[in-house]
Parts: C-alpha cells; sequence; structure tokens
C-alpha cells in the first residue's frame, strides 16, 4: 500500500498469521538470529506510516508499542525522512571526537534549551542507545561527586548493558550473567497499587519516603551515594508513576546530603506524557533532576540517546572520559532535530493529552465491566493496565495479558505486555495516531478482553 494511505488506514488482517512470507522469513530468523533476542508477534514488516505498518503478506496492523515508545511521531515522519536523505547525500559519519559537525551541536542546542534539569547553563552529550545513556549518566554522576554508589529502584528497567542490566529490578534480565559492577543498591518504589495495606495513598507516599532515609541509612551511606536514578514513571516496571509529592520528598532528601537526582526520561521522554517530559511537569511543582537521559522518540527511530545535565557537572569531569565512535551520528541528529520542530509546532503535547483522555475514558469505563481490570494508571499518554485474578487478593493475571497481546494482535493490533509480573498492559499509541485509528484500536481492545474474560 502506497505510504499516504497506508497512514490513514485501519487494522485489515487479510491472511492467517503469520501469513506465508512472514512464515518463511520467521523461519530465516529462528535459524541466523540468537532465539534469546526474543519476540513473540507474527509481523514482519514491509512498510510503515503514521500509527500504522504493513507486513509483508499485506496485512495492516495499528502499533500501539511503537518499537516501545519510540515512534511518538509515528513511522516514516515526512520531515524526517527528507532531513534523513538531504544528510546522507552530504555525509553519514563525523566522529565528534575528530571532526566537528554541525547536526551534534544544533541537537544538543535545541537539548539544552528543552531539557528541563535544574541548573544552567546546559549542555548535552549523545550516545547511541538508552542503555549507554545511563551508562555516561552513572560515569558523570560519580565523577562530579566523587562518590561510588548508585541507587536505584525495585522494578526499574535501564537497558541490557552490564551496569544497565544490574540497575535494572528484574532479575530475569541478568540472571546467570555475574558478576556486576559493585556500588548499585535498590530502594522501593512507590508502587501505590500495592502499597501496604491500611495506607491510605498520602500514608504511603509518607512511608516509600522513609523507605529512601532507610536506604541512606542501610545500605548507602550519603557520603558514599552519587546519584538515585528514577523513571519518572516506570515503563518495563509496569507503568507505574512515580507520586509527585515523592518525588518532591526525593529531591529534598538529595539536597539535603549532596546526592545528584538522575532522571530516566527513555521511555517518558518527547511528549508522550502530555508535556516534552515529565520533568516539565515536576518544575511546575518547582523541583527538578540534576541529569536527564533520554532516547528512543529522540530520533524517530534512528539510534541516539543523550545526557542533559549543568555545565558545571560535566566540567567536573578531565577530558576524554566520556564519548564514543557513534555517539551523535549526523544522520540521527537531524532526524531529531525535526523530532523536537514537530512536536512544537504540531502540538504533539497537547495531542498527547488529547489522546490519554480518551483511551483514560475507555479503559476507567472497562474497570466496571471487567472484574480482571485492577488498575488503570499513568501520566498522559503513557498509560496501563493491569490485570489481577481478584481485586481483593490482587494476585497478578499474566496469563489473561499474555492472551490478551496474543489475540489482538490476531486482529491486528499490536500491544505490549509489561510489569514485573507481566501481567500489565502499555498503551504508547504513537501521537500522531488519527481519531478513527484510536476507535478502530479501542473497539478492538475492548473486544478481545470481553472474549477473553467471558472465557476465563
Ligand atoms: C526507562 C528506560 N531506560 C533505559 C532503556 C534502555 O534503552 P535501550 O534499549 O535503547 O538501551 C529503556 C528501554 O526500554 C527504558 O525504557
Amino acid at each position: 500500500m502506497d505510504t499516504e494511505l497506508l497512514k490513514d488506514a485501519l487494522p485489515k488482517i487479510v491472511t492467517e498469521l503469520p501469513g506465508p512470507q512472514a512464515q518463511a522469513l520467521i523461519e530465516r530468523r529462528s535459524t541466523a538470529i540468537p532465539a534469546t533476542i526474543a519476540c513473540g508477534y507474527p509481523c514482519v514488516i514491509a512498510r510503515g506510516a503514521g500509527a500504522m505498518l504493513e507486513d509483508v503478506d499485506g496485512n495492516i496492523f495499528l502499533d500501539w508499542v511503537g518499537g516501545v515508545g519510540v515512534l511518538n511521531l509515528g513511522y516514516s515522519h515526512p520531515k524526517v525522512v527528507a532531513a534523513v536523505s538531504e544528510q546522507a547525500l552530504r555525509y553519514f559519519h563525523g566522529m565528534m571526537n575528530i571532526v566537528t559537525h554541525q547536526p551534534y551541536i544544533a541537537l544538543a542546542e535545541q537539548m539544552n534549551r528543552i531539557v528541563p534539569t535544574r541548573s544552567t547553563p546546559r549542555q548535552t552529550m549523545f550516545a547511541n542507545s538508552g542503555a549507554e545513556a545511563i551508562e555516561n549518566a552513572v560515569k558523570l554522576a560519580r565523577g562530579a561527586t566523587g562518590r561510588p554508589n548508585i541507587l536505584v529502584f525495585n522494578g526499574a528497567f535501564h537497558g541490557r548493558t552490564l551496569m544497565a542490566v544490574h540497575m535494572t529490578g528484574k532479575r530475569a534480565y541478568s540472571e546467570g550473567l555475574g558478576p556486576f559492577p559493585d556500588g548499585v543498591y535498590r530502594v522501593d518504589f512507590p508502587y501505590l497499587y500495592r502499597r501496604p495495606e491500611g495506607m491510605s495513598e498520602e500514608e504511603a507516599v509518607r512511608y516509600y519516603l522513609t523507605r529512601l532515609e532507610d536506604a541512606l541509612l542501610q545500605a548507602s551511606p550519603p557520603a558514599q551515594t552519587a546519584a538515585f536514578v528514577l523513571e519518572p514513571v516506570q515503563g518495563e516496571g509496569g507503568f507505574i508513576p512515580a507520586p509527585f509529592a515523592w518525588v518532591e520528598g526525593l529531591r529534598a532528601l538529595c539536597d539535603r546530603h549532596g546526592i545528584l537526582l538522575i532522571a530516566d526520561e527513555i521511555q517518558t521522554g518527547f511528549a508522550r506524557s502530555g508535556k516534552m517530559f515529565v520533568s516539565n511537569w515536576w518544575a511546575e511543582g518547582g523541583f527538578a533532576p540534576d541529569i536527564i537521559t533520554s532516547a528512543k522518540s529522540i530520533a524517530a527511530g534512528l539510534p541516539l540517546s543523550a545526557v542533559t545535565a549543568s555545565q558545571e557537572l560535566f566540567d567536573s569531569l578531565p577530558p576524554g572520559l566520556l564519548g564514543g565512535t557513534y555517539g551523535g551520528n549526523p544522520l540521527a541528529c537531524v532526524a531529531g532535530l525535526e523530532v523536537i520542530a514537530a512536536i512544537e509546532r504540531d502540538g504533539l503535547c497537547e495531542r498527547s493529552a488529547e489522546i490519554a483522555e480518551r483511551a483514560r475514558a475507555a479503559f476507567s469505563s472497562w474497570q466496571e465491566e471487567f472484574e480482571q481490570l485492577g488498575d488503570v494508571r499513568g501520566i498522559g499518554g503513557m498509560l496501563g493496565m493491569e490485570f489481577v485474578k481478584s481485586r481483593v487478593s490482587k494476585e497478578p493475571d499474566a496469563a489473561l495479558v499474555t492472551a490478551i497481546v496474543k489475540h489482538a494482535a490476531q486482529r491486528g493490533l499490536l500491544v505490549e505486555a509489561a510489569g514485573i509480573y507481566g501481567n500489565v498492559l502499555r498503551f504508547l499509541s504513537p501521537l500522531v495516531i488519527t481519531d478513527l485509528q484510536l476507535e478502530a484500536g479501542l473497539s478492538i481492545l475492548h473486544d478481545t478482553i470481553a472474549q477473553l474474560t467471558a472465557r476465563a
């Protein structure tokens, strides 16, 4: 299908899934590529446009995963395609330790303008993946404070390099891969749906703040602690927002002890939350992180990640400590410039809020319909639904979510599970989705849940 038509198309499955061409490619994949790079979807992409992708057999899917939060601008945004094509004709590569190139400088300037870290003037360095941004943020925090330890949260996901995977809560991602880097300590995240029984939300916020103080008493004393690393909404961990009052308390605790606050906005950034970053919401409350990592939707699918912080922090590192061959690749940087321009020009933060309002209204009404839908939560267009076997026991129902993901794909809707128990469904629709596509996706998801819960 022509890209223009695909952009406005609705989901349409015309073969058994996987179709014959997809099946052949999936078989080649299983021979050529390690099975540990796991994939449960019957979908082999031929082209993408907006929120839609067409597979190699002509099936059309609505993609609510978007490469796990990479496609806030959707597939093949025409401005990004044009900028990358033009840059490709000039040069592909210019390693910043050898040859200075303009796209890196221009994008760093834009990031310094929009990324709301606390202290200015800001600077930004680029790397290739979210995990690399995390590694660099940790290096920066350790170098700037001269302290060795990093405090992370249960349920966190920070990537798959050895440091990042060790900072990640779910041990399934790292089992058998140790030894791991030293100096990482884990603290309870304020998972309000699963807070201790009998506590109000306000009491729970206070309780989780005391857990932070305990960590500084019992795990890593302040003089040894470089930073807390926090996802403003835990992504892989189950789309769990950190309550603003708790983040404010965490910020105050950091200030009391000279500890840095690193916000991992790799999944939450670039208009997903209804603002450019969740840290913009925090700024309205008068608190801000010292360092922000971003990636995923930053360059609409080209490999790019960033660490933004004050020049003062970066100046504490001697020359040569950060860098890398491909970080801030010119093709990715020109894509990044178009992403920021499109979000601002096309009002995608406002669109994210609109989509969120519609989706949240639907999900909340389903909560009345389906006993198994225990919780609906999120910030802006980053919404999660947690499924349980019983609302009283809150026993996670991962099997139901696995079945929903599988059946929705068969009807042309790609959605993904999340959560340490695998029982959360995540909503990460591209923000360029049309109203008709949004309604079509909600309708497929509703009918899939209705069918599977009736059977349960
Ligand atoms: C919050 C967060 N941090 C870090 C990462 C790692 O990013 P990457 O896969 O690009 O290394 C992810 C990826 O899902 C993420 O969601």
